[in-house]
């Protein structure tokens, strides 16, 4: 049966996932996986910055022109991500940005001008800037509810203040002016009160770019989705006619689901709760105009919500968050995906 790039692009729809530079090298069963199911890819680690630059000057583009050779050779595009995120900084960045705006400006201007022209033409849509709105006071499932004004704390924002969003987006802008730019973000699709304010806060962010000329094309939805957080598709729907109304393209582009934590043994209840989390927000996103479609990776076995320590079970169980188990066999959520095209 067709994978879900194919369905997928005969509804208009680039459908892509996450991976891994080493396993698409080193393990066939893996990139046989990809290349069946994806039409688009991100690296989930190369293009972060401690791994393209982990010493000032010394740039490494090894590993991502490794997931862009795969790319080339089996027919894919590329979504580069991200530029300038507050996480996965080298610890020599993080002291250059202490020492004030003029040095974050010449740190951000150099990594610019050696990686926007080294991934042009693989890349023609990079996340701009990953995260930079701050997440709503009671938010359950925050890791770092700081904030200043709408943005979070970050050595970013400490640096530059909150003109940094605008910094990256116009540099990368002169740079190539035919890339397109997008603001990423998650926590946005759920129904509760610090999903509602993340969106508010995010609107105005985007507002306010907007209105300073500052050269934004398209808002991701990460989607990491919680099942423990409640859904209904209209707060979402709404917030995704504002974004459209100004002119962005909206993308999903990391999406898998954590499961809550009262779902144990029952294999299939799970999963069926995944699928339905699935069908509501990719429905509302298509049905916003939304036409690339991304998760954070394909199957369970290789999803960090298998790994990091931030976002695994606590009960010694493992997400099934992703299309395929961790066998590679397909699961309700690729169904799900599957009649969303
Ligand atoms: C995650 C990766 O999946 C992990 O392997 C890594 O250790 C940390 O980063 N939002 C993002 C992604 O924008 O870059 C994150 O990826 C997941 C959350």
């Amino acid at each position: 049966q067709d994978g879900l790039a194919t369905l997928a692009r005969a509804a208009g729809i680039a459908f892509g996932t996450a991976v891994d530079s080493g396993k698409l090298a080193g393990d066939p069963a893996y990139a046989a996986q990809v290349t069946a199911e994806a039409q688009l890819l991100v690296p989930e680690w190369e293009a972060k910055w401690a791994a393209l630059q982990p010493k000032e000057g010394s740039f490494d583009l090894g590993p991502l022109g490794a997931v862009a050779g795969f790319a080339q050779g089996s027919g894919k595009q590329l979504r580069g991500h991200a530029l300038v995120w507050h996480d996965a900084m080298p610890d020599w960045l993080t002291a250059a940005l202490a020492e004030g705006p003029a040095r974050a400006r010449a740190v951000l201007t150099a990594h610019l001008d050696a990686v926007l022209p080294a991934t042009r033409p693989a890349i023609r849509d990079w996340d701009v800037v990953n995260e930079a709105v701050a997440d709503a006071e009671g938010n359950p499932f925050a890791a770092k509810p700081v904030a200043v004004g709408d943005l979070r704390d970050s050595p970013w924002l400490r640096a530059l203040g909150p003109s940094y969003v605008d910094l990256t987006f116009r540099l990368a802008r002169e740079r190539d002016r035919t890339l397109r730019l997008t603001y990423n973000e998650y926590g946005l699709e759920g129904d509760s009160p610090w999903a509602e304010e993340k969106r508010r806060r995010t609107l105005r962010l985007l507002r306010r770019l907007l209105e300073a000329q500052v050269p934004v094309d398209a808002l991701g939805l990460q989607a990491h989705l919680l099942l423990d957080e409640p859904f209904r598709p209209e707060p979402l729907a709404a917030f995704l006619a504002s974004v459209r109304e100004m002119g962005l393209s909206i993308l999903v582009t990391e999406l898998d689901v954590r499961e809550g934590s009262q779902l144990a043994g029952d294999l299939a209840a799970r999963d069926m709760a995944v699928a339905e989390r699935v069908r509501g927000v990719v429905g509302t996103a298509l049905e916003a105009g939304c036409r690339t479609v991304l998760t954070w990776g394909l199957s369970d076995k290789e999803s960090w919500l298998a790994r990091d320590p931030d976002v695994t079970r606590k009960d010694g169980e493992t997400h099934r968050g992703l299309p395929l188990d961790g066998e590679g066999k397909r699961k309700p959520m690729w169904n799900a995906l599957a009649a969303c095209f």
